[in-house]
């Protein structure tokens, strides 16, 4: 815990040495972890391939960091803390020791059922400390994991499987999620169906529900575990050797397979957990993302279990059994830290304070969000009435691609602003370029976000097509990472992210690549062309808007616009569904073609009245005829 950083003289200090010699900076860094071999060079790059290594040719085991070296002093300390679905049924508490024979375990599973170190393994799983024990077993054994959110549809676990030929799914019969049972095991059976690498699917028993097993290629996990040994050696890798792959949305129609790797990943996740929240040794830390997502991976597994941290792991919703479930594990179970995303915040927001009152809430020191920029509104709400006054909100900015926390304050420390991520954390260099591609210096500049100099959890690669990676994040702007966001750098130097500027609509927190879900609607045989962009929205920050020209010969507009919503489900998951569908007579085009999103986006939000010059359009007169149908 030395690298706690703890007064904001302190915070400006390690800021600026990690900026003035950044190789000696994270060395010490390193250098309170466990590898088998250490590195030749801390960092190695070049952002024009791009290029990146950290600690390299360092030997380790992810998991070694977090058993090994934690057991002769934790052992016996709660390692995960997990609530289930339903309140009424038993938590589980499993220590640093137990979840080190469960994960070795599996490992041995794995192994014996054919996986070997580079194979890569699907996980779609509920929120149990499975999901954590078959990423862990994965890393221990130099696998591959890539954990698909199971809220996906079977499609889009196809095109996942397909992508990266995976050899295994890990998955259950079931999930709970609030009142709802989800046929878990049937979307598997219906997504390999469509892929030829799958080997063996082991699955877990959860819900009971009816389920069936394909033989020779079905396992149940308990069947598979049975009198399976405790120990297992762990599998040293490079630094650089790949610890998951994780997909995510972008502009283009396909998600991209972002790849994280091992040593720098471990060195940053930790470091970044340990100083945004503070986390003292005894502290029960809950983040209530799903392992789905890279909140997920990085905080509520690889980070907290690094640093020898109690996680706290929810199956369930924040409604369920009522809008006050949240806060009642926060007082079960004596939360100190407490992560969530402003979607969950606005849509608790709208219950009122009744269903916080029976609680007390004085566990809490430090509360946090991700995912999605934060309103003043809730902002004040959640400081208020969830912090009660006295906990310091750390907005924290990261991505997928970025591994961990980029820009955030440093609880207690930082002072914040709201609807501010505030200050970069050290080691991270900012930029703010103008669309031309020049650096905007000095404070009160407004631009596009990007990165001048890596840092240890940034992603490589994505998977199966580097020159995608390139293209993506460092074609932009020559010898930057660019993320997307755009962001504003106020008189205090503090920043204030404005948002998405690609095509990339961020839905409850949730990434969705307009292109992605265009895909999705197009594949009605009805339909023969979509546009879809956000608008704002009150709960998921933005809501998806479809605007779709349909052959509606024989077919009612309703009965369309629903079927539309299905195929939308059915090809990508509910998470995807359009929140609006307007059937339109015609897109408006430019003369060669390309649909003005820039018009569709301001008909979404209402603001019709500066729709700038639309005289050059292919088709002007279909844009009254949009407005006058808009919803
Ligand atoms: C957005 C989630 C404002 C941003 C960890 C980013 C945020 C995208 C914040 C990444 C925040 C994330 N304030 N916007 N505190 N955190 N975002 O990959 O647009 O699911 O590019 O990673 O979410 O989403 P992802």
């Amino acid at each position: 815990m030395s690298n706690k950083i703890q007064t904001l003289s302190g915070y400006i200090h390690e800021y600026a040495k990690s900026v003035q010699d950044p190789e000696h900076f994270w060395a010490r860094i390193a250098d309170s972890f466990h590898w088998q071999k250490r590195w030749d060079q801390v960092v190695d790059w070049n952002f024009e391939e791009p290029d990146v290594k950290w600690f390299t040719n360092a030997k380790l085991n992810i998991t070694e960091n977090i058993f090994e070296r934690h057991l002769y002093t934790l052992g016996d300390k709660p390692a995960i803390i997990w609530e289930p679905n339903d309140p009424s049924e038993e938590v589980r508490t499993i220590s640093y020791k137990e979840l080190y024979g469960l994960v070795c375990q599996f490992s041995n599973v794995l192994k014996a059922k054919g996986i070997s170190k580079g194979d890569r393994v699907i996980i779609y799983m509920p929120m149990v400390p499975e999901a954590a024990v078959a990423m862990l077993a994965c890393a221990r054994i130099g696998a591959v994991h890539s954990v698909v959110f199971a809220g996906f549809s079977a499609t889009s676990l196809a095109d996942r499987i397909n992508d990266c030929k995976a050899k295994m799914v890990l998955t259950s019969d079931g999930n709970f999620r609030g009142a709802k049972k989800i046929a878990v095991k049937d979307v598997v059976d219906e997504a390999v169906e469509q892929t030829e690498s799958i080997e063996k699917v082991i699955v877990l028993k959860r819900t009971g529900q009816e389920v069936s097993m394909k033989s020779g290629r079905d396992i149940w996990w308990h069947e598979a575990i049975d009198g399976v040994s405790t120990e297992n050696q762990a599998e040293i890798v490079d630094s650089e050797d790949m610890l998951f792959i994780l997909y995510t949305s972008g502009s283009t129609g396909k998600p991209k397979g972002v790849v994280h790797t091992c040593g720098g990943y471990m060195v940053y996740t930790t470091y970044t957990f340990q100083n945004v929240f503070q986390y003292s040794q005894g502290d029960i830390y809950w983040c209530t993302a799903d392992v789905g997502w890279i909140t997920g991976h990085s905080y509520i597994v690889y980070g907290p279990l690094l640093a020898g941290a109690t996680t706290l792991m929810f199956e369930g919703v924040p409604t369920y059994p009522d809008a006050g479930r949240f806060w009642a594990i926060c007082d079960k179970h004596k939360v100190n830290q407490f992560y969530t995303a402003p979607t969950a915040i606005r849509a608790l927001q709208a219950y009122g304070t009744e269903p916080i009152e029976p609680y007390k809430l004085d566990s809490l020191q430090v509360i946090g969000t991700v995912g999605e920029p934060i309103n003043e509104e809730a902002w004040h709400w959640y400081h208020d009435h969830i912090g009660k006054g006295r906990c310091p909100i750390v907005d924290t900015w990261w991505q997928t691609e970025t591994g961990g926390v980029m820009i955030s304050p440093i609880a207690g420390v930082t002072p914040t602003k709201p609807s501010y991520a505030t200050l970069p954390l050290p080691g991270i260099q900012l930029a703010i370029l103008d669309n031309d591609g020049k650096e905007l210096i000095g404070n009160s500049v407004e631009g596009n976000l990007c990165v001048k100099f890596p840092w240890p959890s940034m992603l490589r690669t994505t998977y199966g097509d580097h020159e995608r990676c390139r293209q993506t994040y460092f074609s932009s702007f020559k010898g930057y990472y660019f993320t997307g966001d755009g962001v504003k750098r106020d008189e205090d130097g503090y920043y204030r992210i404005l948002g998405r500027v690609d095509d990339v609509i961020n839905v409850s927190g949730h990434r969705m690549g307009t292109a992605e879900v265009e895909n999705a609607i197009n594949e009605h045989p009805k339909v023969i062309e979509s546009a879809v962009v956000g608008y704002p929205h009150d709960i998921k920050g933005q809501g998806i808007y479809a605007y779709v020209i349909c052959d509606m010969e024989g077919r009612s507009e309703s009965n369309l616009i629903e079927e539309i919503r299905q195929t939308v489900t059915k090809i990508i998951g509910p998470i995807a569904k359009p929140d609006k569908i307007q059937i339109v007579p015609g897109l408006p085009k430019t003369r060669s073609g390309k649909i003005m999103r820039r018009i569709l986006r301001k008909i979404a939000t209402g603001e019709t009245s500066s729709m700038g010059d639309t005289s050059t359009l292919l088709n002007p007169e279909v844009v009254e005829e949009i407005i006058s149908g808009a919803q």
